[in-house]
Parts: structure tokens; sequence; C-alpha cells
């Protein structure tokens, strides 16, 4: 049975029909067309799908889209033209970049948490996020990047 509920993504209310059963990850990609959130574990593993739930990061699958109704959501493509974005970019911190929309959402969470995080403390926040091409080094060399330009 579908049930209708409204979600709050990226700042815009979406109106979806899922079942009590449906994943926040799937509901994004399938029924709001918002692809840029990966399924990769779909256990709660590897981090490909987080998203922001209210500011803070979330593996969206493990998480009901029921669940997430009066809650706000961030997904990658809220974070567009953001300094952690452009220093991926720069420091070419991806390779097959499948990891990387939920690096990305993880990082940017650290930084608004906590605004001056050491080298210990970005690879400790990053440890719930896993790339198949390890390229944690260039990941972390984003962060920093970010962290000096502020
Ligand atoms: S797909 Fe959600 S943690 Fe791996
Ligand atoms: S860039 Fe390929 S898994 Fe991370």
């Amino acid at each position: 049975m579908l049930t209708s509920i409204e979600l709050m993504i990226n700042n815009e209310k979406k109106q979806v029909h899922v079942r009590p059963a449906n994943t926040l990850l799937h509901t994004l990609r399938e029924e709001v067309g918002l692809t840029g959130t990966k399924p990769g574990c779909e256990n709660g593993d590897c981090g490909a799908c987080t998203v922001l739930f209210d500011q803070k990061p979330m593996k969206s699958c493990l998480v009901l889209a029921v669940e997430a109704e009066n809650h706000d959501i961030t997904t990658i493509e809220g974070l567009q033209h953001t300094d952690i974005q452009k220093a991926f970019m720069d420091e070419f911190a991806f390779q097959c970049g499948y990891c990387t929309s939920g690096f990305i959402m993880n990082c940017y969470a650290l930084m608004e948490q906590h605004p001056n995080p050491d080298e210990y403390d970005i690879k400790n926040w990053l440890q719930s996020n896993i790339c198949r091409c390890t390229g944690y080094e260039e990941i972390k060399n984003a962060v920093m990047k970010v962290l000096k330009q502020d």
C-alpha cells in the first residue's frame, strides 16, 4: 500500500508516494529523481548514500522515507557550488567518483560542526565512508584546503 508524504529536500517541498518499508535512499533516487545519492552496501557500512538530516550526516539507506517527514534533508544536489565541492575538483579527490557525493556530504558536515578540525579529527570523522579507489589523502587535502581559505 502506498502512502503519500511530504518531504523537505534541498529547501523544496516534495510530495512522494512510498511504501512504509521504502528507504530514504531509494525514495530520493526513484521518486524524487535525485540520483547523486548513491546506493552502495545498503547496509550502513560504506557511506555512499550519506545525506544531511537536520544538518547531521546520515546514511540514507538506514532511514525510512516515512521517518524523514518533518525533517530537513540535504542531498549532494543541494551543495552545488560550495567550497568543498570545488576543493574536491582542485585536489583531484576522486577517481571513479562513486563514493564522492557521500564524502562531500560528510566533509561539509564536519566543517559545519567542527570549524577547526586537525588531521586526526578529519580522519576520525571520515571513517564512516569507504573509498574503493583509496583516495583518502586527496580527500583530506580537500578539507584542509577549504579550512585554509577561512
Ligand atoms: S549504501 Fe548506505 S551506507 Fe552503504
Ligand atoms: S573514488 Fe572510487 S570509490 Fe572513491
